[in-house]
């Protein structure tokens, strides 16, 4: 019986922070904001007091609160840090060996690493500038889809996906999750505007 860690996903394909070069200070491409005024950040942590710092974060709070803006039972609002977080947990959940996430191409370039580490195979379906590849998508789907990642505002194009799109994967891919991902990459100045922007389905993943 062999020991030590699973070759589960290649080492040489292990993310990396992308290094552009370019001298900038706001990385929009790496989430990272302008630098914050640290005498702000230190004021406002001393206020909150040592149990904040201490301690586990506990989101109940928050997530019961944005439970009661958006209509939801408070079950189904999970606070996760940062997207990849939530992305991650779906496919922990919903992926395994024999099983395969769909997705489009070019897309959020860590759906496919989480897919890798639980086990899953990717289907890719190229979208080339234009409409989300609604027939590509659905033609990709067999008994062994787990997940259908859709990113809307697609990350890196800024492509959108319409809400039809979704309902229409939704319904032929009824025992699949399907994870809507972004808002995080919304200011698209393409597409921000789009009223398809304005109506999509929040990111929360849904079924
Ligand atoms: C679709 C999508 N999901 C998740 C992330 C990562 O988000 P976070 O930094 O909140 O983990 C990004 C980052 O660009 C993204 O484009």
């Amino acid at each position: 019986m062999s020991t030590g860690p699973v070759p589960r996903v290649d080492p040489a394909w292990a993310w990396r922070p992308p290094r552009s070069g370019a001298s900038v200070t706001l990385k929009l491409d790496a989430n990272e904001g302008p630098v914050p005024d640290g005498d702000a950040v230190l004021g406002r942590l001393r206020e909150t007091g040592p149990d904040v710092w201490r301690r586990y974060p506990d989101a109940s709070a928050l997530e019961a609160a944005l439970a009661s803006r958006f209509g939801l039972p408070d079950e189904c609002v999970l606070v996760t840090a940062g997207a990849d977080e939530a992305i991650d947990r779906c496919c922990r959940a919903y992926l395994a060996p024999g099983l395969a996430l769909v997705m489009p191409d070019p897309t959020f370039e860590m759906l496919d690493r989480y897919a890798a580490l639980a086990g899953a195979a990717v289907r890719r379906v190229p979208w080339r500038p234009g409409p989300f590849p609604r027939q590509g998508i659905m033609g990709a789907l067999g008994e062994d889809t787990g997940i259908v990642a859709v990113v809307s505002p697609n990350n890196p194009t800024g492509e959108v996906a319409t809400p039809d799109d979704l309902r229409a994967v939704a319904s032929a891919a009824p025992n699949a999750l399907v994870l809507l991902a972004s808002w995080c990459c919304a200011r698209s100045p393409r597409r921000a505007d789009s009223p398809e922007a304005g109506s999509a389905t929040p990111s929360a993943p849904r079924r």
